[in-house]
């Protein structure tokens, strides 16, 4: 059987840079409100008119992680593109990507997993990969949030958190028995969809019903959170899956050189973190210049960690995300 391993990292963030001043002028909040309750600065905006979409900027990402891979596009097998903001209903991203970098007719696959979308990508990227299937596959996750936001004050307790942004990992085969992909660990939960969710337009809420009673709260085309259910959620389940990791490897927290949570708010990173007893070099935030990119987060901060030479060969890094399903998940990967 094969190992699969990360060959190539790549992100892409639009320029526009929104302050939580900016959306103080928009909706009543404020910077301290922001940074205390979620430890965000800014994030970014796809602006109207700059060109970018959610598939787009997975390009954009894709097109750096193909080239630090040394691969071209014609050595890929798979496209796996995560989101929650796909450009259109249907199809999914997967199939804009391998139009726009003009690849020939492999495979594209969409996995709906929210904010757990890289890390199921991942698993299974490292399947096909594993049982020789495909060699390298282009596994993006990228979201387009602010186009979906409720950006007045009934909107606020969700719409600071969300930022727009992509990052891509290209997986390969590797004939390394102790590096690469050690396991990933998957769960879901949907017993609490509505806690975290978008309801319309769906087939539950179609266009003409959401035209008709155009209702003044609770609009279903906006995004629903249950902050303080996901919070409490959030911090037990990431606690979770990362110690069912480190288990199924036989390996402890001291033996992490590297944490990267999903970027969902910093305190659930600094909760987390402080459960493992990790130094803060071993655990990566960059939630305050992006916000929450929900699938992008994760491969956005993996990237930019090893950007800044905080990944080396040979360490062990945790992937561990948790989001709306509920679904959540960890990769444990030997460098
Ligand atoms: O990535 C997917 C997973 N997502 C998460 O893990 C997110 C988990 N949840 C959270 O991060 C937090 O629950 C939030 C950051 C969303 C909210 O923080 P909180 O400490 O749970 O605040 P809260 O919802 O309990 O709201 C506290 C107060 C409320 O006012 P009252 O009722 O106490 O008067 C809100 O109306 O803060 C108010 N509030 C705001 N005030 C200023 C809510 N949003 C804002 C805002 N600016 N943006």
């Amino acid at each position: 059987m094969y190992t699969s391993k990360i060959s190539g990292l790549g992100y892409y963030v639009p320029e526009n840079i929104v302050t939580n001043d900016d959306l103080s002028k928009m909706m009543d909040t404020n910077d301290e409100w922001i940074q205390e309750r979620t430890g965000i600065k800014e994030r970014r905006h796809i602006k109207k008119g700059d060109g970018n979409s959610t598939s787009v900027m997975g390009v954009k990402a894709a097109k750096i992680a193909l080239e630090r891979a040394k691969l071209t596009k014609n050595d890929i097998d798979l496209i796996i593109f995560a989101t929650l903001s796909p450009d259109m209903y249907f199809p999914g991203g997967g199939v804009r990507v391998q139009d726009m970098m003009d690849m020939s007719t492999i495979p594209a696959l969409d996995v709906r997993n929210q904010c757990s979308g890289f890390v199921y990508s991942l698993s299974v990227a490292d399947q096909f990969i594993k049982t020789g299937m495909y060699k390298n596959i282009l596994v993006i996750g990228s979201e387009n949030h602010s186009g979906g936001l409720d950006m007045t004050t009934r909107g606020r307790a969700v719409s600071v958190i969300f930022g727009d942004g992509a990052g891509a990992a290209v997986i390969s085969r590797s004939e390394s028995k102790d590096r690469g992909i050690l396991s990933t660990h998957l769960h879901s939960e949907g017993a609490h969809a509505k806690e975290l969710s978008l309801e319309g337009p769906s087939t539950e809420h179609w266009v003409p019903e959401l035209i008709e009673e155009n209702p003044k709260e609770n609009i279903p085309y906006f995004p629903y959170m249950n902050g303080q259910f996901v919070f409490k959620n959030a911090v037990v389940r990431f606690s979770e899956v990362i110690n069912e990791g480190l288990q199924a490897n036989n390996l402890s927290a001291t033996d992490i050189d590297m944490l990267i949570p999903h970027q969902a708010n910093l305190r659930i990173s600094q909760f987390v973190q402080k459960q493992f007893k990790l130094q803060d070099d071993k655990v990566y935030n960059n939630i305050q210049k992006y916000g929450n990119t929900t699938a992008a987060s994760i491969p956005i901060a993996l990237t930019e960690a090893w950007e800044e030479g905080k990944i080396k060969e040979g360490d062990l890094v945790v992937l561990a995300a948790f989001g709306s399903g509920f679904t959540w998940g960890s990769a444990i990967i030997r460098w």
